[in-house]
C-alpha cells in the first residue's frame, strides 16, 4: 500500500466499473455517470456546509462554500464532453445491456442528484418516489424535503439583516414549493443596486446562488442535448418522451427572484 493509495483508494475506484455489455464505448459511459454522481455528492457536501454557516450567522464562509459548489457544477458539466462521441447506435445497446443486467433502470433513481435538487429548492415530491426501493435513502430525502432549501436559508439571513422577506415565505411548510414574491425581488434590488457597503457581503452571497442557478441550468441542458442525440423520443422511465420529460423539467430555475429583480432604469 503506498500513501497514494491509501488516501485516494484509487484500487477501490478502479474495480467500481462492472461493463454489462462488450462494446468499447460503455467504458466512458459507465465511468462518466460515476464522475457525475460524484459529483453530486460534492455539490451537496458544499450546500450543506453552506447552509450550516449562513444558520451560524458566518455569511463569508457560506459564500466561500457556494462558490466552491458553483465551481464543481464546471467540473461537472465538463463530463459531458466525454459522451460527444457517442450516437444512437452507440447508447441504444448499453440501455438494452442494463435492463437485461440490473432491470429497469433511471438516473430518476440517483438520490444525490435529487437532494441536490431538493437544496436547490426545486421540490416536487414525487420526485422522491423512485428512490423508494432504497428505504434509508429514501427516507433521507424525505427528511431533506422537510428542511429549508438553501434559498430559504438565505431568505432568512436577509430577513435577519431588516430586508423585507415576508413571514409568509420564511414560516412557510418548507416542503410548499417557493412562489416568486414581489417583496423578495425588492430586497434583492436594495442588496445588488442601493450601494450600502453593509451589504456588500449579501450581494457576494446572492452572486454565487446565481452561478449555481446557471451550472444547474447548464448542466440541464447538456443532459438535453446528449440525450437528443443518444436517445430521443423513446419512452423513457415515465413511458412517455424520454426527451420531452428532459425538456419540460429543463426550465426550471431556482432563486427566483434574483432573476427578476426589477432596478429602476436610470
Ligand atoms: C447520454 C445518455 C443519456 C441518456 C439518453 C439519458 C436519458 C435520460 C432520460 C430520458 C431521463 C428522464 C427520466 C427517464 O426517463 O429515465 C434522464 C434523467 C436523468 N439522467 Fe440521464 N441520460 C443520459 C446520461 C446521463 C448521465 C451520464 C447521467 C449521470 C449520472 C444522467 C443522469 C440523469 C439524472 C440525474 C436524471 C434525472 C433528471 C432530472 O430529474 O431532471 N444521465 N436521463
Amino acid at each position: 500500500m503506498s500513501a497514494y493509495n491509501s488516501y485516494l483508494k484509487a484500487d477501490v475506484l478502479h474495480s467500481l466499473q462492472a461493463p454489462v455489455t462488450d462494446t468499447e464505448g460503455e467504458r466512458s459511459f459507465l465511468v462518466v455517470c460515476q464522475v457525475q454522481e460524484l459529483y453530486f455528492g460534492l455539490v451537496v457536501t458544499e450546500l450543506r456546509f453552506a447552509a450550516q454557516h449562513l444558520r451560524d450567522g458566518e455569511t463569508a464562509a457560506a459564500v466561500t462554500a457556494l462558490r466552491r459548489a458553483a465551481d464543481h457544477f464546471t467540473g461537472l458539466n465538463a463530463s459531458w464532453k466525454s459522451l460527444e462521441w457517442m450516437s444512437v447506435g452507440d447508447f441504444l445497446p448499453i440501455k438494452a445491456g442494463l435492463g437485461a443486467t440490473h432491470g429497469k433502470s433511471s438516473s430518476l433513481q440517483s438520490w444525490k442528484y435529487r437532494e441536490l435538487v431538493f437544496l436547490l429548492g426545486i421540490r416536487p415530491p414525487e420526485l422522491a418516489e423512485p428512490v423508494a426501493t432504497m428505504p434509508a435513502e429514501h427516507k433521507a430525502l424525505l427528511d431533506t424535503l422537510g428542511e429549508p432549501s438553501i434559498y430559504d436559508d438565505v431568505l432568512a439571513l436577509l430577513s435577519r439583516r431588516g430586508l423585507p422577506v415576508p413571514d409568509v415565505v420564511l414560516q412557510r411548510d418548507p416542503q410548499v414549493h417557493h412562489q416568486s414574491h414581489p417583496d423578495i425581488e425588492q430586497a434583492w434590488t436594495t442588496v445588488f443596486y442601493s450601494g450600502d457597503p453593509a451589504l456588500a457581503d449579501l450581494r457576494s452571497c446572492g452572486e454565487a446562488l446565481m452561478r449555481i442557478a446557471e451550472g444547474y441550468a447548464e448542466y440541464k441542458h447538456l443532459h438535453l442535448v446528449a440525450t437528443r442525440r443518444t436517445f430521443g423520443h423513446r419512452p423513457g422511465y415515465y413511458g412517455t418522451s424520454g426527451l420531452g420529460w428532459l425538456a419540460e423539467t429543463a426550465t426550471e430555475v431556482p432563486f427566483t427572484e434574483l432573476w427578476s429583480m426589477a432596478p429602476e432604469a436610470g
